[in-house]
């Protein structure tokens, strides 16, 4: 399948630049939602990723006949029993979600902070319906540090740092965001026959 125009189903900036870097060694233009023309915000009352993925996914397939990719992508905080998972967007206000988090864990031990983003992408096209999926281990931080990036990037932590004091490459190179795109790049790149 060879496509040169892609919509994906968000207006999140800092998604579509990950998404349009990872994706234009293939040559394949990618459109924000607004762009396409497509004003939707559909309920994600999914049971997981992949339910949520899809249900956006559709929506803007729908709205515009356009190949289409959708994200969903949570952190997975082990000493919560996977909170927020895919209540993450909806944790808490935009802005205090770390410091939100932060005091949840108060008093949990260094090995208890185990945590995880994931990320499932969905593709959905005129024939193609599928999902791919990426995760990136790392642990909660005592402090928000570092000013890339977004959501909880300032208390995730890979190695000794956060993931919002990693440059845009560095954070496409580990997250899950980028393992599930590669995936995707991938599987684009297979079936155009290139
Ligand atoms: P989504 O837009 O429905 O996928 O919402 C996922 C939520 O998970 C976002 O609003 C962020 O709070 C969080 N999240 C997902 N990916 C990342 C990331 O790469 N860094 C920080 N937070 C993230």
């Amino acid at each position: 399948m060879k496509m040169n125009k892609l919509v994906m189903a968000t207006n999140n900036a800092n998604k579509l630049r990950e998404v349009r870097e990872i994706l234009s060694p293939l040559g394949i233009k990618v459109l924000s939602q607004q762009e396409a023309g497509a004003n939707c915000d559909p309920d994600e009352n999914g049971a997981d990723f992949s339910d949520n993925a899809m249900i956006k996914a559709k929506a803007v397939y729908e709205a515009t006949g356009l190949p289409v990719i959708a994200d969903d992508s949570g952190l997975c905080v082990d000493a919560l029993g996977g909170r927020p998972g895919v209540h993450s967007a909806r944790y808490a206000p935009k802005g205090q979600e770390c410091a939100k988090l932060l005091g949840e864990l108060e008093g949990v031990a260094d090995e208890k902070r185990t945590a995880r983003f994931r990320c499932c992408i969905a593709l959905l096209t005129d024939t193609e319906r599928r999902t791919f999926e990426g995760k990136c281990e790392g642990r909660i931080g005592y402090e928000e540090r570092g000013t890339n990036g977004f959501g909880y990037d300032p208390v995730f932590m890979v190695g000794d740092r956060t993931m919002a004091e990693l440059s845009a490459d560095e954070k496409n190179a580990i997250s899950h965001r980028g393992a599930a795109l590669r995936e995707l790049y991938t599987y684009l790149k297979e079936s155009s026959g290139e």
